[in-house]
């Protein structure tokens, strides 16, 4: 890989890498990538992945599945300035496919923007024009709430991800929060590098702090002998190590940032939901997690799952459902007391983070404002 600073080339890594059958066009075609992940303010990973041949599964004579297999790359790249862009070239056989430009985060505390959306499971049409909405706000990164594909087993479905996604993933970083359509599946982990141990993590910009948590847990198969009472204890004792783990570690995050100027967290499923049918697990998660958002004076938590627009406060939180990425559009029959607004359309939203406020812009697929919230810096 050739990383060139604009203006003033330096070399900072040179990695040739040669796609194994080389002259193979159609090898060339379905490689995946670049994309841009793991960003601070001197370091950076590129992914890239390439095809690696086929599996076809016939049944009698006629074929019933075709399985792609990719190989994925990454390279780290260290020592970089700050708030500098780059441009990035890997080097794939002399093709022009491997080109990128990213911005390292800035070092010090200064105004920037990034961008949030979910559910982008589905109605690859909209996903697209919502990812080209995105793409022209220029964000320092972008956030998915969860369920980027239907199903995370499928490589299908991240052939279509990152084939709608590549404009945007090639230059900006894109972080992302476990679904429960990825199905915590090896091709999540295999794709994307995200910080810690990829399932939950943070990361932070100036002194605004990002935390993403995973609501998943672990994906096992349930032993079909298990039924009723006995396979409900199973998931529960199952997940429930997991996500107690999880919640030491928020904890003990969130003390030791204390000083953050803004704390964002994001997760899948919702805190509030205005669906009906979800309305009670909603109030479950809110009696596991407690007050543990507001007791840290969290700025905003923001969810996907429920696909729509939702904001509600609750003791000095906002809790953002944030899911009109593309999956088909739910109803929102049950508002709840701590509703603020809420809006049944495919959206995304832009957030800008300054010294002394947050600028919080929903904004729908059509380019219309749907609600803009302003938070003060904590204090
Ligand atoms: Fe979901």
């Amino acid at each position: 890989m050739n990383i060139q600073k604009r203006n003033k080339i330096v070399l900072l890594l040179a990695l040739i890498f040669i796609v194994g059958i080389s002259n193979n066009i159609d090898a060339q075609q379905k490689m995946i990538g670049p994309y841009v992940q793991n960003m601070s303010d001197d370091e950076v990973t590129i992914c890239w992945s390439t095809f690696e041949g086929a599996t076809s599964i016939s049944e009698s004579d006629s074929i019933i599945q075709k399985v792609s297999q990719y190989k994925q790359h990454k390279s780290i790249v260290t020592r970089l300035d700050g708030k500098t862009t780059y441009s990035y070239d890997v080097l794939n056989d002399g093709t022009e496919r491997g080109k990128g430009t990213f911005t390292t985060f800035p070092e010090n505390v200064e105004n920037f923007h990034f961008a949030v959306l979910g559910d982008t499971r589905t109605r690859h049409d909209f996903h697209q024009r919502i990812v080209d909405r995105i793409i022209n706000e220029k964000p320092a990164f972008v956030v998915n709430t969860g369920d980027l594909v239907s199903r995370g087993n499928s490589m299908e479905d991240w052939e279509h991800f990152f084939r709608i996604n590549d404009k945007l993933i090639r230059n900006t970083p894109y972080y992302t929060v476990l679904g429960n359509h990825e199905q915590d599946s090896e091709n999540y982990y295999n794709f994307f590098s995200m910080p810690g141990n990829e399932s939950y993590y943070f990361f932070s910009v100036g002194d605004a702090l990002f935390v993403i948590m995973d609501m998943e847990g672990p994906n096992y198969n349930v032993p079909a002998y298990l039924k009723g009472k006995k396979r409900d204890e199973f998931w529960e004792n199952i997940g429930k190590e997991y996500i107690e783990k999880e919640k030491k570690w928020l904890e003990n995050v969130l003390n030791l940032n204390d000083d953050a100027g803004y704390i964002f967290v994001f997760f899948h499923p919702t805190y509030y939901s205005i669906k009906k049918s979800r309305v009670e697990d909603a109030e479950l998660r809110r009696k596991y997690w407690g007050d543990i958002f507001e007791r840290h004076n969290v700025t905003a938590v923001l969810n996907g799952h429920d696909h729509y627009y939702h904001h509600a406060e609750h003791g000095g939180t906002h809790y953002i459902v944030t899911a009109g990425g593309g999956a088909p559009l739910y109803s929102t029959d049950a508002p709840q007391p701590e509703t603020v607004k809420y809006k049944k359309i495919e959206h995304y939203m832009r957030i800008d983070v300054e010294k002394n406020q947050t600028i919080m812009k929903a904004i729908d697929i059509n380019g219309e404002l749907i609600e803009e919230i302003k938070v003060n810096r904590r204090k």
